[in-house]
């Protein structure tokens, strides 16, 4: 059974090594922060409390988090504690390039120095598009002072004409319709603005959604942070909350590694299998596990996952979004039922230092077609299939409940796409040599490959396909794929092409079988064969030479154990490492 004790309140905080004497250096450290007007008392040995913001109009879905972080502050000051805002590297999913992927280790690498390295004594973390809510949670877990997430919260529902309009679902669906000539450009057009109606991260569970649900999952944000939209005041009331629950936290040394126990990543991982959540939870979580010391593997995903039930009927898996998902009850009603059921860590600690049971034993779903009971799921077996075989040895990734059911288990010829550049010059040629019964396989877009392992695992399918009404094929790659995206998609297989994995060396015309019930996904080459195509192999591209890519690609790790850099996994504490002062 989990167990806090608090520490004893009031002792001597890390940001007195600061602020609290008398020394040249005490006094240089407070007479620069007075220049922002802050009274003397405040300087008192109360706690300082980092707000640690994502904020970038260059991230959309965190434009407006300058707003909730006056929230944060005012509660943080309400409870007694000194708020200091800070920026971070905001990876934004929708215009950085090669990917936002790219960049989330260099965002968590920015949020560990920042806290080292500053007076603070606990911290906010201000979070909402993707990659940010990952990154912070990494960083503030390698420091393992007192951390505490608020997310930004989802966009209202999108409507156009009539019917709901998810991010990036939609995008998906309509770029097809245009390919298979059933919707004209100008509607897609017309559908751009409708797709984004107010602030907030996709209103789908894509991968921001998921990401803030798997925070509360964890306990690592207050009950009910997740689904609320970005625009309800109750958003504003859960930043400000928020604050004066990290105040506490502090006075009572709660801290990440009191938290991030194995069994709250057991509890995350059900909880996304009953989400439909996004396959980008495995990598995430594998690397939060590996920067805390928690032996987090692939095998427990498929593991944990695979009886639980998805019946949050939300997209890409199922109809509704976000707004509704709330309205609902939320994250709560989802945990609540998973206890009910036997599948929850129920004395899993959060940050409000209680059991995370209490926090919704009682909470009551007020749409069962939004969170549906678990005798009319979405999916009876929802989580996430890790696959392997001689194509994956160390596992490779595929999400049932956005797959189609008949090609669970399927068998085909491979087209093979060298690249996305290659997939890109081909994709659209009616001569390609290509039917509904195909294979697609796309390699070289991995952690080290792409670089940045972009989401780009559900390729497109062939026009001369769409126009046939097919929607869905196999598709093979050692990419991600957006969160809000669907299909019987193998996403993340391991070691990837531009590490020398198998999938490099798949060739035109060779079979493939996937059979995601026995968990298989073969080559159907000879272990000769393979063996001899494996030795003749060369990486195609020369290794970058400098900048971030050179140290991305140098030491970015497989996807199987969540695509860290190999330096960053661990805990190195908050003790700053040569102190001048
Ligand atoms: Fe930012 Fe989807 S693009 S949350």
């Amino acid at each position: 059974m989990s167990e806090f004790k608090p520490a004893k309140w009031p002792r001597k905080l890390r940001s007195t090594e600061w602020f609290g004497g008398t020394s040249r250096d005490h006094i240089y450290h407070r007479s620069w922060m007075k220049n922002q007007g802050l009274p003397a008392d405040l300087f008192d040995g109360r706690p300082v409390i980092g707000i640690c913001n994502t904020w970038s109009q260059l991230t959309p879905c965190n434009a407006h988090l300058r707003d909730l972080a006056e929230r944060v502050a005012h509660g943080i000051y309400e409870a007694g504690g000194l708020p200091l805002e800070f920026p971070v590297f905001s990876a934004g999913e929708s215009s950085l390039r090669p990917t936002a992927m790219m960049y989330r280790n260099l965002a968590a690498m920015d949020v560990e120095e920042a806290l080292r390295a500053n007076p603070l004594d606990g911290v906010v973390l201000l979070a909402g598009c993707d990659k940010t809510t990952p990154a912070l949670l990494m960083g503030a877990s390698s420091v393992d002072i007192p951390s505490i997430v608020v997310s930004g919260g989802p966009m209202l529902n999108g409507w156009f004409r009539g019917e709901r309009v998810g991010s990036g679902t939609a995008l998906w669906q309509m770029s097809e319709e245009i390919k298979a000539g059933t919707m004209s450009r100008d509607d897609f057009l017309e559908a751009e603005q409708a797709m984004s109606r107010s602030s907030g991260s996709c209103n789908t569970m894509g991968t921001a959604s998921t990401m803030a649900s798997m925070a509360e999952a964890l306990g690592m944000a207050l009950s009910g942070n997740a689904a609320i939209p970005a625009v309800d005041s109750r958003r504003r009331v859960m930043a400000h909350l928020t604050g004066r629950r990290i105040v506490q936290m502090v006075k009572d040394d709660l801290k990440p590694s009191d938290i991030l126990t194995r069994q709250a990543f057991e509890n995350a991982i059900r909880v996304n299998g009953a989400i439909g959540g996004s396959t980008n939870a495995v990598i995430h979580l594998l690397a939060i596990a590996g920067r805390v010391g928690v032996d987090l593997t692939l095998d427990d995903w498929d593991a944990l996952g695979q009886d639980i039930a998805t019946i949050v009927n939300l997209m890409p898996s199922g109809k509704y979004l976000m707004e509704e998902f709330f309205y609902a009850g939320g994250l709560p009603v989802v945990m609540r039922m998973l206890g009910e059921g036997g599948k929850l860590h129920k004395d899993a600690i959060s940050v409000s230092g209680q059991p995370i049971w209490d926090e919704v034993k009682d909470v009551r779903n007020w749409n069962e077609d939004v969170i549906r009971p678990v005798d009319r799921a979405l999916t009876a077996k929802g989580g996430i299939a890790v696959l392997r075989g001689n194509l994956a040895p160390k596992g490779a990734v595929l999400k049932p409940s956005a797959s189609t059911p008949h090609l669970l288990q399927h068998r085909g010829r491979a087209v093979v796409f060298e690249g996305i550049e290659d997939y890109k010059a081909r994709i659209n040629d009616e001569n390609l040599d290509i039917d509904e019964n195909c294979v697609m396989v796309l390699k070289y877009c991995g952690p080290r490959g792409y670089p940045g392992m972009a989401e780009v695992g559900n390729m497109g399918l062939p026009p001369k396909v769409l126009r046939k009404g097919i929607k869905d094929m196999v598709r093979i790659s050692d990419a991600r794929m957006s969160g809000t995206a669907y299909g019987t998609v193998v996403l993340h297989t391991s070691p990837e092409a531009a590490m020398g994995g198998p999938l490099a060396v798949v060739r035109d015309g060779d079979m493939i079988e996937l059979d995601v019930e026995n968990r298989r996904l073969h080559l159907d080459i000879s272990d000769d064969e393979l063996a001899a195509r494996l030795a003749d192999w060369s990486i195609p591209e020369a290794a970058p030479q400098s900048g971030y890519i050179k140290l991305f690609h140098d030491h970015v790790q497989g996807a199987d154990t969540g695509a860290d850099f190999d330096f960053l996994r661990g805990c190195r504490g908050a003790a700053v490492p040569k102190d001048s002062h």
